[in-house]
């Protein structure tokens, strides 16, 4: 048998899904699981964006242009105008989901070898699209302590060598929810100007802003022009992850050619997830309140639960604390990483499938070890995605706990 390429097999497993087996084991015991350890929304894909769909009547499914429908790119530079944002259409490109506008970016904008600056921790997937391209991901610890707060410029400095050549940020962040002010992109929109570096920022989640904050674009910065990639999506947006539409947005007119002959390559995006597309970005600013709303309350149930959680199996009638978990504010996405009291949470997060349940239920998390470029830094962090009505939020935070208490690995 031939051997199979060393990228491949370098190519790291998500950290998302590798518990999946334990997942399925658990289910055939008849255990109900709690997925939190997965951004996969379950509210309803944004009116008109099916109906658009389901009136679909030509002939033949035609491929698009590479960089996507005209009358779609013209209609999202219309939506970004409406948002302050002056972008012509010319500097849009519509992919195959946020994740080939990350990719696009990268394959464009470095070459094998060059280094790209993110903070830390990041989007697992980060990681598989640097192997793709060869680059080299060097990580900017941020701290739990400090709510992953944006790492003081001079930590930045000291990292930049002869091979940076981007800046890739994330906000609202997964996995973290951290949001950054216009004054910190401000600072790094001067550090990748100082350098001469891209700045891939990444606003897949900028719908997603809580406590009443604004979520800033790069694009808001015009000095960025030749500097700044925004890479976009519907799927958290219009909770649509399965109609596989991104965008990439630059006003670097070079940048997009290239990033358009790799369009090329790949034909075209959906078609039909075009049109579903094109038609949401009519959805009333009442849906998005709602769905933010709605957000918003998960957020404050699961911070709040692992904060103060009443222990019913003690005779405590007061809240307490839920003890040796750290879990910062997050402003925005629908994530939270904390750090929990226990010895390995790789270990626990399986313990917690194989070898555990709660009144016949579960819940899977994401380990923190597969955020981190060295997994070590995320040894005793989990990431808790918020995705489930509040009702079986609560169940589910009731089961943490009561895993927490039980746990023998347990560090407190
Ligand atoms: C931070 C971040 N970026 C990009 C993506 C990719 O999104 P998609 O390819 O579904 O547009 C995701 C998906 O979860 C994400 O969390």
């Amino acid at each position: 048998m031939p051997n199979l390429s060393n990228r491949g097999l370098q190519m790291p497993p998500s950290p998302i899904r590798k518990l999946v087996p334990y997942a399925e084991a658990a289910s055939a015991k008849g255990i109900r699981i709690h997925h939190l350890n997965i951004g996969q929304p379950d509210i309803g894909t944004v009116p008109g964006f099916m109906e658009r769909i389901r009136a679909f009547n030509a002939p033949v499914l035609e491929y698009s242009h590479s960089a996507g429908m005209e009358s779609y790119r013209r209609s999202y530079a219309a939506s970004m105008q409406g948002r302050g944002i002056d972008i012509d259409f010319h500097q849009i490109m519509i992919t195959t989901g946020g994740s080939e506008a990350l990719l696009f970016a990268m394959l464009s904008c470095l070459d094998r070898g060059d280094e790209v600056l993110i903070p830390e921790p990041f989007y697992a997937n980060y990681n598989g699209f640097a192997l793709i391209a060869g680059v080299q991901v060097v990580p900017v610890p941020t701290r739990i302590e400090d709510g992953f707060a944006l790492p003081p410029l001079a930590e930045w400095e000291s990292l930049i060598s002869a091979r940076t050549k981007a800046v890739l940020i994330c906000h609202p962040s997964n996995p973290t929810g951290v949001m950054y002010s216009l004054t910190e992109l401000r600072q790094l929109s001067e550090l990748v100007r100082r350098h001469n570096l891209f700045l891939f920022s990444d606003e897949v989640y900028r719908m997603f802003a809580y406590d009443g904050a604004i979520h800033h674009s790069v694009l808001e910065l015009p000095e960025l022009a030749g500097h700044a990639v925004v890479v976009e999506s519907v799927s958290k947006v219009y909770s649509a992850c399965g109609a596989r539409i991104g965008a990439l947005m630059s006003r670097n007119a070079d940048l997009m050619a290239v990033a358009l002959k790799y369009g090329q390559a790949r034909l075209s995006p959906p078609t039909l997830e075009q049109l579903g597309a094109e038609a949401a970005l009519a959805a009333p600013p009442s849906y998005f309140e709602e769905v933010r709303s709605a957000y918003e309350q998960r957020r404050n149930l699961v911070v709040s639960a692992l904060h103060y959680e009443q222990r019913r199996n003690l005779v405590v009638s007061a809240l307490q604390s839920m003890p040796g978990v750290v879990c910062p504010h997050p402003g925005g996405a629908f994530y939270c990483m904390v750090s929990l009291p226990v010895d390995d949470a790789d270990d626990f997060c399986r313990w917690m499938l194989e070898s555990f349940s709660y009144k016949g239920c579960t819940v899977m998390l994401a380990p923190g070890s597969g955020f981190y470029a060295r997994p070590e830094s995320g040894r005793h962090q989990a990431r808790i995605a918020y995705v489930l009505e509040t009702d079986r939020l609560s169940e589910a935070m009731d089961a943490l706990s009561e895993g927490l208490f039980q746990y023998p690995g347990r560090r407190i």
